[in-house]
């Protein structure tokens, strides 16, 4: 259960660190599994690239599908000029999303854990709701940089709130490509907003708002695996290219309270799946 302070300090700042509040074991059975998601990917199949470089020009049928799958995105530096992997495979995946909280067992058990639902209702969910999980690998030597962004750009719902988690599944650093955030700004101005036009399938990010990703003084959230840091939709966040020469594992869940409904241009929409309860 969070303290006020806590749950003061969520709402203030825009965001909650809760360090080491997973087991070694419940980490480790997370990451066995995402490798297993990975052993069994067939690039040949799926040559899909994440990068947020092209301001998400890049989004296609495989990602959109994701939704409600298990699909795995390449690191754009992975693949040489013929298209072909230019490194073994587990270390040329950039994400696995974003339906692995209904798909996959051990996703599911470990985002059922009563310490993130009770984290979420003592922040002031009534009936928090899960939308999308994300596993980021963020690859020694080519994680790529994740440019600053709101959350809130890419899940457009009539009833804002959405909150995002982010696990620490190996330790975070400044030198493997932690996240940065800006205490307290998550009350400035949504910048952007992605929608997809389904007549075409193209999704489009356009700007809303001029204002400076960095008027706020940036922190960097270093934190031990195993640790946890609830954000705020608004909350300008970013992460570096990781250039050592280790990985740096990390889990994300986005939330959002029942009922919400999102705007017919978001590009997740779960038609087949419905509401995951937390
Ligand atoms: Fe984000």
């Amino acid at each position: 259960m969070l303290s006020e302070e806590q749950v003061r300090q969520y709402h203030q700042q825009g965001y909650l660190v809760l360090s080491n509040v997973f087991s070694e074991q419940e980490i480790d059975t997370l990451k066995q599994a995402a490798l297993g998601i990975v052993s069994e990917f067939d690039v040949s199949r799926h040559r899909s690239v994440f990068t947020t470089k092209d301001r998400d020009a890049g989004r296609d049928e495989y990602f959109f599908d994701s939704a409600e799958a298990v699909h795995c995105f390449l690191e754009e530096g992975a693949l040489d000029e013929h298209g072909e992997l230019n490194r073994l495979k587990e270390l040329a995946i950039n994400k696995i999303g974003h339906a692995m909280h209904d798909r996959v067992p051990e996703f599911t058990d470990f985002c059922r854990l009563p310490v993130i639902g009770q984290a979420l209702r003592d922040i002031g969910y009534q009936a928090p709701q899960l939308w999308q999980t994300m596993y980021i690998f963020k690859q020694p030597g080519i994680g790529g940089e994740v440019r600053w962004h709101q959350d809130a750009s890419y899940l457009n719902s009539a009833a804002p709130g959405v909150t995002g988690v982010w696990i620490a599944i190996e330790d975070a650093t400044r030198d493997n490509g932690c996240l940065w955030m800006q205490p307290g700004q998550h009350h400035s101005p949504l910048r952007e907003i992605y929608q997809v036009d389904w007549s075409s399938r193209t999704g489009t990010l356009r700007t809303l708002d001029e204002t400076a990703w960095t008027v706020g003084v940036a922190e960097a959230m270093e934190v031990p695996a195993g640790s946890a840091v609830l954000f705020n939709d608004r909350m300008p966040h970013y992460s570096s290219q990781n250039l050592s020469d280790a990985s740096r594992h990390a889990f994300t869940l986005h939330i959002a309270e029942s009922g919400a409904v999102w705007s017919p241009g978001n590009w997740l929409q779960r038609p087949r799946l419905g509401a995951f309860k937390l």
